[in-house]
């Protein structure tokens, strides 16, 4: 089986206020191994919400996830979160660095625990290609959004995931830095084989896909 990401039947239902609100219906989705997926659709369709449910941060109502073959809602939570480490990465919608450490600290969290020299290396060569050279030091509070999403960007791929979900990384960029992630992502893409899939409201950051989905509603469009 070549697909990478497989879902069956997920639903994400919220209870509030007496009434259910579905967030996601019904979503059967495949991803081959080495796709780059755009997913786009209206504000509040549900995109974060099935990322967070295709990286395991959010556990879904209904319905089942399959990463490489594995059901990883059978998991336990132990094994789920070295599972995560090991194959996905995420980019959040609001980037979620740790406050108290630098740009290059933020990035060499997943890694360090293996080698600290190395992750050094790797996180600051990565930090200099999304143009962070003069900001490695800096904590999140002294950085513009849009520096804070490239080090998010930067963390999500460090460890080399072969799954990588980015929930609108070029969010708060401009056009010349959009450009910059979006061919550093193609190239890892290609050369590395990672399977994407990227939310976004943007066009420009589409047409960097294999193919886009699009939800309206919770539901996927077909
Ligand atoms: N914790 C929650 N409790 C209740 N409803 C929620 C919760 N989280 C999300 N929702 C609802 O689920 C729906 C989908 O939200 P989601 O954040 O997935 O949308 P989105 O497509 O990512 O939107 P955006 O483009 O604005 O980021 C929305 O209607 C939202 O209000
Ligand atoms: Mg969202």
């Amino acid at each position: 089986m070549s697909n990478i990401i497989k879902t069956e039947n997920l639903v994400k239902r919220y209870f509030l206020e007496g009434t259910y609100i579905e967030a996601i219906t019904d979503i059967n989705l495949n991803v081959t191994k080495g796709e780059m997926v755009a997913l786009m659709g209206p504000s509040g369709s549900g995109k974060s919400t099935l990322l967070h449910i295709l990286g395991g941060i959010d556990i879904p109502t209904e319905g089942k996830v399959f990463i490489k073959e594995q059901d990883i809602f059978s998991l336990s939570e132990k094994k789920l979160a070295r599972f995560r480490n090991i194959n996905i990465g995420f980019v959040f919608q609001f980037h979620y660095l740790l406050p108290e450490f630098t740009a290059l600290e933020n990035v060499m969290i997943p890694v360090q625990i293996y080698n600290k020299k190395e992750a050094r290396e790797k996180a600051e060569k990565i930090l200099i290609r999304l143009g962070l050279k003069d900001r490695l030091n800096h904590k999140p509070s002294q950085m513009s959004g849009g520096e804070q999403q490239r080090v998010a960007i930067a963390r999500a791929i460090v460890n080399n995931p072969s799954v990588l979900l980015a929930d609108e990384p070029t969010g708060n960029l401009d056009t010349f830095n959009t450009q910059i992630v979006m061919e550093m992502l193609k190239e890892l893409n290609k050369k590395n084989n990672v399977t994407m899939v990227i939310a976004t409201h943007d066009e420009e950051v589409a047409k960097y896909c294999d193919r886009i989905i699009f939800l309206r509603d919770g539901r996927l469009q077909t």
